[in-house]
């Protein structure tokens, strides 16, 4: 369908926005592939190896990085299929994994997880469902890697409800497993589904469709695994927990589906389903209340900066989510946090593997602004209500901290104007330890990555060598606590008390065993695991 005969209001509801998460090599990189394929926006699978390239060593990723091209267009793809026009998310890990990758979780209307069938649930999975569950958003799993000898379903339906809290509703169920993987049990539609593997996944698999006793699958599977689905399916009806939208909606049951992203068994029915289940772009919360996608005020948040390698250029890019309205090429908005009117020159938009120039985006769509340092994560750009403010993003937990200081004392205002503008972008967070000068910060990230990439920036965007300390803490948490007293409070040996910006209190911890004491000896404290920002 044409953008000319499509209205508004059809634009946001064929719109869905999701993120795919799941541990490293679980096949993320693989499905989103297959998307595409599906969607017509590649001709063979194969074809997003540049994709790969996230997975690399530290002195590549700044070569890269310094390219831009590979990493911005990996952070957001648009496709269509069927009709919909629909937004992935990615979210990096490996050595990519940052602070980054949870904000990105901000800016989606719902997550696929994809998991190995031999590996179950891992820990960055669990990292990030967190932030799902938090947000309360629809999360879909998709276990993977059915083709080779795996762990057994039922197990790993256990895995998901034992080691995530979630209910489970399996919405097919695989038939064999490993080299004897045929294909699946569509349980909605009561159907076979076996699948023909064509040339190994490089294109669309042909299905075989049929009903439970159609007797072309005593051929096609052979007895043993007909009976074994048999008796499976009996199984499932009496132990799964049954389909509930509601509840899957809002992110309290997670609808399962197995499959092989590499040979594309079971990745067509997944997609239909989910598109199926999933919502287009829902109201968001704001200062005004909930905000209505379909509403005619352009609006929207910044959930991503991403900083331009080329010391000639300190432009970034910033990202941002539309929530409401029509976006239009070069249109005047309000900048809220800022109070000020910005233009939006040079929106792009990243389709499939290209960027392209966009002219206009809806509610769902993610769009790069240029930057020219006025933006912040969390800053609302609105058309007409200058007073909107979309709720904040929080800050999340680091797990890796270090000291830094400048070598060279004459360079401190360049340290510190280096420190403030990577901290802006979201790369690092910075805290200070009281009653210690400025020339020494504190510094936190999610992945160790990013302390060898604040090195490289400093060194080469600000012309600042720095001295750089490991220090031994794992846990942060934010301090709530009435007439809260340094002086007073009573600390362990192996916790440190610093300061955010804000000069509120912030404690980092080696151990959990240590934020347990802490909270016993003091009454009336509360520790967050974020950091709210309003
Ligand atoms: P990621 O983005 O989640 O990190 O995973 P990615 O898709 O890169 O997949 C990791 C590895 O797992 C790749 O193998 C990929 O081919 C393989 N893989 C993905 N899905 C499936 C599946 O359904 N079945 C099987 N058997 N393997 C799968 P690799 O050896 O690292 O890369 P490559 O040399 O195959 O490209």
């Amino acid at each position: 369908m044409t953008e000319q005969n499509l209205n508004f209001i059809d634009e946001v509801r064929r719109r869905r926005t999701f993120a795919i998460i799941s541990h490293p090599d679980a096949g993320k990189t693989t499905l989103t592939e297959k998307f595409l394929l599906y969607g017509g926006a590649i001709r063979s699978a194969g074809s997003v190896k540049s994709r790969r390239s996230q997975k690399h060593a530290v002195s590549d990723w700044m070569e890269i990085e310094k390219q831009r091209g590979i990493s911005v267009t990996s952070s957001v793809l648009q496709f269509e299929y069927n009709n919909f026009c629909i937004n992935i998310l990615d979210t990096p890990g490996h050595q990519d994994f940052s602070e980054d990758t949870y904000r990105t979780l901000m800016a989606a209307d719902s997550a696929v997880m994809v998991i190995d069938s031999a590996k179950g649930v891992e820990d960055q999975t669990k990292k990030l469902f967190q932030v799902c569950k938090m947000r309360g958003i629809p999360i879909f799993t998709f276990i993977n890697k059915m083709d080779r000898t795996g762990r057994e379903p039922f197990e790993l339906l256990e895995d998901i409800e034992n080691v995530l809290g979630i209910r489970s509703c399996p919405m097919n169920w695989p038939i064999g497993s490993g080299k004897d993987f045929k294909g699946v049990y569509n349980r909605h539609k009561e159907q076979i589904e076996v699948f023909d593997d064509g040339n190994h996944g490089q294109s669309i698999a042909d299905a075989i469709k049929g009903d439970l006793t159609d007797e072309k699958f005593n051929d096609l599977l052979g007895p043993g695994l007909h009976e074994q689905l048999m008796g499976d399916i009996e199984l499932l009806d009496i132990a799964g927990d049954n389909f509930d939208l509601d509840k899957i909606l809002k992110g309290e049951l997670t609808p399962v589906f197995f499959g092989s992203a590499l040979t594309n068994f079971g990745v067509e029915p997944f997609l239909e389903s989910f598109l199926d289940i999933t919502m287009p772009p829902t109201p968001r919360i704001s200062n005004l209340g909930e905000i209505d996608p379909e509403s005619d005020n352009f609006s929207g948040f910044i959930f991503k900066i991403q900083a331009n390698m080329d010391p000639a250029h300190r432009d970034r890019i910033a990202f941002l989510r539309i929530c409401s309205g029509k976006f239009e090429k070069g249109m005047a908005v309000n900048h809220v946090q800022r109070n000020k009117k910005v233009k939006l020159a040079q929106p792009q938009q990243f389709v499939a593997q290209d960027r392209v120039m966009v002219t206009s985006a809806y509610p769902g769509d993610i769009i790069g602004i240029h930057d020219p340092g006025i933006f912040n994560i969390g800053d609302t750009l609105s058309a007409k209500q200058s007073k909107l403010k979309y709720k904040g993003i929080p800050q999340f937990a680091p797990e890796h901290f270090a000291t830094i200081s400048t070598k060279n004392s004459l360079k401190r205002k360049q340290f510190l104007k280096g420190i403030t503008q990577i901290a802006q972008e979201g790369a690092i967070q910075v805290y200070k330890r009281p009653n210690i000068g400025i020339e020494e910060v504190i510094v936190g990230v999610v992945g160790v990555l990013q302390f060898e990439v604040l090195e490289y920036r400093l060194k080469n965007e600000y012309g600042v060598d720095i001295t750089m300390q490991r220090l031994p803490y794992r846990y942060i948490r934010w301090v709530e606590m009435d007439n809260f007293n340094a002086a007073r409070f009573s600390m362990t040996m192996d916790t440190m008390l610093v300061e955010n910006k804000d000069e509120e209190p912030v404690l980092l911890f080696q151990n959990e065993w240590s934020i347990r004491q802490i909270i016993e000896r003091n009454e009336g404290l509360s520790l967050r695991e974020t950091s709210l920002v309003e």
